[in-house]
């Protein structure tokens, strides 16, 4: 079932339910009210006819003060303590039936007559007739709720008509209400419908206006679909830096081939350069097929084989590696070794890898290298006395394939790749790295990792 139909079958189904119960209230208020506005009527009326009888009743008129006191379906009787009757006056042959009661106190008591045609409603009034403190009999008026049972009927005719007709209003209402609601949903449905047709993320217009559950839900989705497109971007601008990266060494190899294929056999000179030309470059591709395939299976990662890691020992190695392959001086600094951290070794290593590296290629002067450790978390200083990075191009050294100068890297055989594999590393280890550089001066990195 669609949820704008349970909306407007829930809301009028609660709509009529209050009605019958309001109506129901209603209708028994207002016969409590009707019988009880008749009873104060009879009672008086009972009370004038003792009242009359105490005065000017003699034993012949008995007959005629009760009959002037009949009203229509009407019955008057007067009862002796025995239970018998006295007196008796009616114009509504359908009361005779109803047995007389002495009663020493006033009573009243309402009754169901069946007659043929159906019920009548009887009204019964009890008052005693008190003469020098004792009770000699019962005056008894029955009186049939004419009014009440005609406006019965007229009242519960109204009520169900009323209460049809606010169901149907309530129908009506509720197709709205539901509508209503459902419109920007059934339009994100629609937007959500075409994405999925066209792969193209598209975002819903949200009426600035509104300020509700419906606008958040479609901001969220907005927020999503943005990111999302951020993300195909970014895949998009990959690709193509990837592409583009792989053209000029390739370019390089295809044009020292065809040179060996002309002139390479008969000239040596230029055999040996074609060959060093291409063998570096197979290389360079090599190695950049390498790191990409590295990045993306990083990036796609979510856990980490973690272990429990000395990182002192760790860059003690790694600084004695370094020093005996590039004949460069680094200095290690740890101030209160071991320095225990649960970690992946692995990419741990990888990481002081990339940023070794980076200082030695874009340095000439000594490396000096720090690990501390605080009271909650690890700090790993890389600093290098080289060239340095323009502030303006800090921003970006994190990008794929970014590199500060192309023709100087070019001859360092930099990708551009190793900053957003050390990005992702640190990331996966809810680390961050700060860099700080002045041009022609230096370069410092510092890490941080959460204990
Ligand atoms: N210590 C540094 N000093 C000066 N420039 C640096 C330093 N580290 C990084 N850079 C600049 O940032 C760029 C990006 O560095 P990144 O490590 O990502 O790539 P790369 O070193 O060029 O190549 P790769 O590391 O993939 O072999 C470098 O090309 C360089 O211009
Ligand atoms: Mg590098």
């Amino acid at each position: 079932m669609k949820i704008s139909t349970k909306i407007n079958l829930l809301t009028t189904a609660w709509m009529i339910g209050i009605l019958i119960v309001a109506n129901i209230v209603i209708f028994v208020s207002f016969m409590k009210f009707t019988v009880s506005m008749e009873e104060i009527v009879l009672v008086q009326r009972a009370k004038d006819i003792i009242d009359e009888l105490n005065t000017y009743g003699t034993q012949s008129n008995t007959r005629d003060i009760l009959k002037d006191n009949l009203t229509s379906h009407t019955l008057i009787r007067m009862i002796r303590p025995d239970g018998s009757i006295e007196e008796q006056v009616t114009n509504d042959r359908h009361l005779t039936g109803l047995k007389g009661k002495f009663s020493k106190k006033p009573q009243v008591e309402q009754r169901v007559i069946r007659i043929r045609q159906g019920e009548k409603q009887v009204l019964i009034v009890r008052r005693p007739i008190i003469i020098n403190k004792n009770v000699v009999g019962t005056i008894e008026i029955s009186e049939r709720l004419l009014g009440l049972e005609l406006r019965k009927d007229m009242l519960i005719f109204i009520l169900t008509i009323t209460t049809i007709l606010a169901g149907l209003l309530a129908l009506l209402g509720g197709r709205w209400l539901a509508n209503t609601i459902m419109r920007p949903i059934a339009e994100m449905i629609g937007t959500m419908e075409k994405i999925e047709r066209s792969g193209v993320p598209q975002k819903i217009a949200i009426p600035a206006d509104k300020k509700d559950e419906l606008q958040k839900m479609a901001a969220t989705f907005n927020r999503m679909i943005e990111r999302l497109q951020t993300n195909m971007e970014k895949q998009k601008q990959f690709i193509s830096d990837a592409s583009h990266e792989l053209k000029t060494p390739l370019t390089i190899i295809k044009s020292y081939a065809s040179l060996l294929r002309r002139r390479g056999t008969s000239n040596k000179e230029i055999a040996d350069e074609a060959i060093t030309a291409i063998d570096s470059e197979a290389s360079r591709i090599q190695k950049m097929t390498d790191t990409l395939l590295a990045l993306a299976t990083l990036e796609n990662e979510v856990v980490l084989e973690k272990n429990v890691i000395d990182l002192a020992k760790l860059s003690m190695e790694m600084v004695r590696n370094f020093t005996n392959v590039y004949k460069r001086e680094i200095t290690l600094k740890v101030s209160d070794p071991p320095v225990i951290f649960e970690a992946d070794e692995e990419k741990i290593k990888q990481l002081l890898i990339i940023f070794l590296d980076n200082a030695l290629k874009y340095s000439a002067n000594k490396i000096e290298m720090e690990v501390e450790k605080n009271e909650n978390s690890i700090r790993i200083v890389i600093k290098d006395y080289g060239i340095g990075i323009p502030a303006h191009e800090l921003a970006n050294i994190f990008e794929r394939f970014y590199r500060v100068d192309k023709a100087r890297s070019r001859s360092t055989g930099g990708t551009g790749l190793g900053l957003s594999i050390a990005q992702s590393i640190v990331k996966l280890h809810k680390g961050e790295i700060n860099v700080t550089s002045t041009e022609g001066k230096g370069t410092t990195v510092e890490l941080r990792f959460p204990l």
